[in-house]
């Protein structure tokens, strides 16, 4: 999730893309550029950090009526100088940003170096100026649409040229990408909030849509070149709500991004019904693991919970999970084929820094899951997955959890298929069951507001409980733990069978239980524990699968979920929960986006 800004017109470029770029900021920040045409040349800034980094290094603006930008949220090659974009091409006529992830770039990059195309980046990105470039021949369109033809992925693009110092060559497909309508000057943007002010009429285009920008003109066509009618979409947003995408809140944003951070983050992932994480190089030590500790705080930790579940389950392999405050602390039995795996949406964590720091003194090898492309986490461990989540704004985690979710699932299949430890028809029936998570999970979101009226009704409570059997005791950690951070309701999550001994006691006339039922073999376990807590008069709200509805018929209220996998079910059920914490706060006047007491990631011992 990066921020691309392009202008061409009247004015100077410069300063109209580097405001754009300060109102894309929440889509990447790690580094920043710009590309404008100046007397027949291409002059391109680009620097590691945030946008006023850049802007620093750039010094004076430079004067031209053709420009484009970008500000980054690295997902190939750490941040650098080198790695920020614009990139271009061996001789210096192109240069184009991007947002997305192209999938085949090493293949491609392999057959251009044959081919002596020298590259200076570790980006997928390159590879597409350098495409260009090769088929290049005089119009600018042409060579694009050649160059798209050979992508697989995602990408928002924009391409400049020396050569035509008054066009911008744009195309999308799965990554959002808007042309704003001026007068003798146009704009192309990843998103609104970097035109509003500037012109209240703009094209959204959808994927597999090509746009040629001239100051006078915009032309849209299919990937092909066949024209498009366009209907103008009239903005009226306020700036602040547009950075939000017209919502109130980055966290309620962030809920409902998460389909496209669940896609983003399996893309690449599963070839022919099979996943693959060969590129990793870790075979070796995945097949001869003997035990994993997967470690972590917070969020992360409850995302480790459900991977200890389903690796056990699929992979056959034993694991403990533990909270890194504790694990960093603990005399562990390290044995040497151990191996550690580290999760963190930040990937600065300082106690989980820590402890695997405290592995690799002990020789054991780690794996890290994190969301941000060179953090310390990253650096630091043996081999690195990222989750494609994008930024996370708000401090209460919800679509990191969800992509960390995707790619412990991701590993237990991998683990399983080289380990060949589970039945492997089994095993790509849930690979394609995976592949409707994204899909399921929109289902989820489109009950926001039946559990707004739930979140309505219990706002004043001071205490709620949250029950689980499996994975949805794992699911119970992380609702309770939104609740408690956002809306500062106490919330204590509970393995349902553990009631009967002790906590049962708490439950009163009137509190809220919030009843996660997704795993059919323990209905039944889960229903009993249930008319353990009704029959002290608890208001029992479940969280349950369509298909269990019929048993669930003594809960008080229902929030309906897809048949989905029990296996794969915390992904969407979690949902309802992040929707509910949401709301409790709202209702109860928190500040949602920034938790009194909390920072986004706890970097100091
Ligand atoms: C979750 O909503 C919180 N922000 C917090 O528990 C967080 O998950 C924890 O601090 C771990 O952060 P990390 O994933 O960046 O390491």
């Amino acid at each position: 999730m990066c921020g691309i800004m392009g202008y061409t017109g009247k004015g100077n470029a410069a300063p109209v893309i580097i405001d754009g770029l300060s109102k894309l900021e929440y889509r990447g920040y790690d580094s920043a550029g710009i590309a404008v045409c100046q007397e027949g040349k291409l002059e391109i800034t680009k620097k590691k950090g945030r946008l006023a980094d850049m802007v620093t290094a750039l010094g004076e603006l430079p004067e031209s009526p053709l420009g484009i930008g970008h500000t980054r949220w690295a997902t190939h090659g750490i941040p650098s100088d080198n790695n920020a974009h614009p990139h271009y091409d061996c001789q210096g006529r192109i240069a184009l940003v991007h947002n997305g992830i192209i999938e085949n770039y090493a293949n491609l990059r392999k057959d251009l170096m044959l081919e002596g195309h020298d590259f200076v980046s570790e980006t997928d990105t390159e590879v597409v100026a350098h495409l260009v470039e090769k088929y290049y021949n005089g119009s600018l369109e042409q060579a694009v649409r050649k160059a798209l033809s050979c992508l697989q992925g995602s990408f928002a693009l924009a391409v400049i040229s020396r050569d035509e110092p008054h066009t911008i060559i744009a195309a999308k497909k799965d990554s959002p990408l808007i042309v704003g309508l001026g007068e003798g000057e146009n704009y192309i943007a990843s998103d609104i909030p970097a035109i509003l002010g500037r012109t209240a009429r703009v094209y959204i285009l959808e994927d597999d849509e090509f746009v040629v920008v001239t100051p006078e003109q915009v032309t849209v066509t299919d990937l092909s070149g066949n024209l498009v009618e366009k209907s103008v979409f009239d903005v009226d947003w306020d700036p602040i709500a547009a950075e939000k995408g017209g919502y109130e809140h980055f966290m309620l944003k962030e809920i409902h991004e998460q389909p496209e951070a669940v896609r983003k983050t399996m893309s690449g992932r599963i070839h022919d019904g099979r996943v693959d994480f060969s590129d990793l190089q870790f075979d070796e030590v995945f097949q001869n693991t003997r035990k994993i500790f997967i470690v972590a705080c917070g969020t992360a930790y409850h995302a480790g919970m459900v991977g200890r579940l389903a690796i056990e389950k699929l992979a056959r392999i034993p694991v403990e999970t533990d909270i890194a405050s504790e694990f960093r602390y603990r005399d562990v039995l390290w044995q040497p084929d151990d191996l550690m795996i580290v999760i963190s949406q930040s990937g600065e964590t300082a106690d989980t820094l820590a402890a695997l720091r405290e592995a690799k003194r002990n020789g054991i090898k780690v794996l890290a899951v994190t969301n941000v492309v060179g953090s310390a986490v990253a650096r630091e461990a043996d081999r690195v997955i990222y989750t494609h989540a994008g930024p996370e704004i708000a401090v209460a985690s919800t679509k990191a959890y969800s992509t960390q979710l995707v790619v412990m699932y991701l590993l237990a299949l991998y683990l399983a298929e080289i380990r060949h430890s589970y039945d492997p028809v089994k095993l790509s029936g849930m690979v394609r069951d995976m592949l409707y998570m994204d899909t399921m999970v929109e289902q989820v979101l489109k009950e926001q507001d039946k559990i707004k009226a739930l979140a309505e009704k219990y706002r004043s409570v001071q205490s709620t409980f949250f029950l689980g059997r499996g994975m949805d005791y794992a699911v119970a950690m992380e609702g309770a733990l939104k609740l408690k951070e956002i809306s500062y309701v106490h919330a204590e999550a509970y393995a349902a069978g553990e009631l009967k001994h002790g906590p049962l006691a708490l439950i009163d006339e009137g509190v809220p239980v919030l009843a996660l039922i997704s795993q059919d073999k323990l209905v039944d376990k889960a229903m009993s524990n249930i008319k353990e807590v009704k029959a002290r008069g608890a208001v029992v709200v479940a969280i349950c699968k369509e298909n269990l509805q019929e048993d669930c018929q003594e809960c008080d209220e229902q929030i309906l979920l897809p048949r989905v996998n029990p296996l794969l079910a915390p992904v969407v059920s979690v949902v309802p929960l992040q929707i509910f914490a949401y709301y409790m706060a709202v209702f109860r006047g928190a500040d949602v986006d920034k938790p009194r007491n909390l920072a986004k990631s706890v970097t100091v011992e």
